[in-house]
């Protein structure tokens, strides 16, 4: 693997690529060789055909507390209209079509609760601590903050998150849906997203992919269109040589060896 200033990379278990976030004297603030980094990082296991999910975490101190302070303060309207600024990341997922899984530890705030809710799937463990407190810096989310927790957690809780600037504890993010689990340690909850990555990559990649493609299209598309849509897909996978292969397996009784096909 590469080496990289701000971050590690290495696949820890069969078919798992991980990113560890790594700047440990701003609480991962995510500057931007930070979030250059973490594209290329993505982009190379997006293409490695031997990478099936990948999990990306922070320190057990923090997650990232959000984007860089010191490197916005003196920005411009001008500046940050044209160069877009945080179009790189705020969309750093776009791109992915392999499963995410976030492994949040410590603070997710700001631009770190987004990258956060940028997973596919979220983990974290009782040291988590949640939050949107752009408001008071003078400004709001800019990385897709008010959408992605809106949609997570529903208008009611993500406005009063949003406008106060409170945090959100992992017990909240348990109880209101922002994460799928919530383990007791940094180690099980970085180790429960191994496992899981594990799990998902010895899928076939090509249902793997679509099955991401359909959830995801429940965030944009009414139930009907959505419904229609995830039956297309569906028939499609009949012309993939992994859905022979894992009904053929099921009814003698054997193991899928899966072709990615
Ligand atoms: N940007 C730049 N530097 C940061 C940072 C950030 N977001 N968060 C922390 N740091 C730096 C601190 O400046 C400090 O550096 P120095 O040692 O050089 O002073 C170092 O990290 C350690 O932080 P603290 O001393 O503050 O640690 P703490 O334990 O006392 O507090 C904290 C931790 C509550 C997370 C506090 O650091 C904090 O409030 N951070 C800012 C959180 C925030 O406002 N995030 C939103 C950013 S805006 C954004 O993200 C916009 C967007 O939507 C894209």
């Amino acid at each position: 693997a590469k080496t990289y200033e701000h971050i590690i990379v290495s696949t820890p278990k069969p078919g798992v690529g991980f990113i560890q976030l790594h700047r440990p004297k701003a609480l991962n603030a995510l500057c931007t060789p930070l979030i250059l980094e973490l594209n290329s990082a993505l982009r190379d296991f997006q293409s490695a055909s031997t990478i099936g999910a990948i999990v990306l975490t922070g320190s057990d101190r923090a997650f990232a507390a959000g984007a860089d302070i010191k490197e916005m303060a003196d920005l411009t309207f001008s500046a940050a209209y044209g160069a877009d600024f945080i179009e790189t990341w705020s969309d750093l997922v776009t791109f992915l079509k392999k499963p995410l899984i976030t492994a949040i530890n410590g603070y997710a705030l700001g631009g770190g609760c987004e990258l956060a809710m940028m997973g596919d799937i979220l983990y974290c463990s009782n040291t988590a601590v949640f939050g949107q407190p752009e408001i008071k810096l003078g400004v709001i989310p800019g990385a897709g903050g008010s959408q992605r927790l809106t949609k997570a957690i529903g208008k009611p809780r993500a406005m009063e998150t949003i406008l106060t600037g409170n945090n959100i504890t992992a017990k909240q993010a348990g109880e209101w849906g922002l994460v799928a689990k919530v383990f007791e340690t940094p180690e099980e909850c970085v180790e429960g997203a191994l496992k899981t990555a594990e799990k998902i990559a010895g899928y076939s990649q090509i249902a793997v992919k679509a099955a991401k493609e359909v959830v995801n299209k429940s965030q944009d598309l009414g139930i009907r269109e959505g419904v229609e849509f995830e039956r297309r897909v569906f028939h499609g996978l009949f012309g993939s040589k992994d859905q022979k292969i894992g009904m053929n397996a099921f009814a003698k009784k054997e193991k899928a060896e899966w072709t990615n096909e």
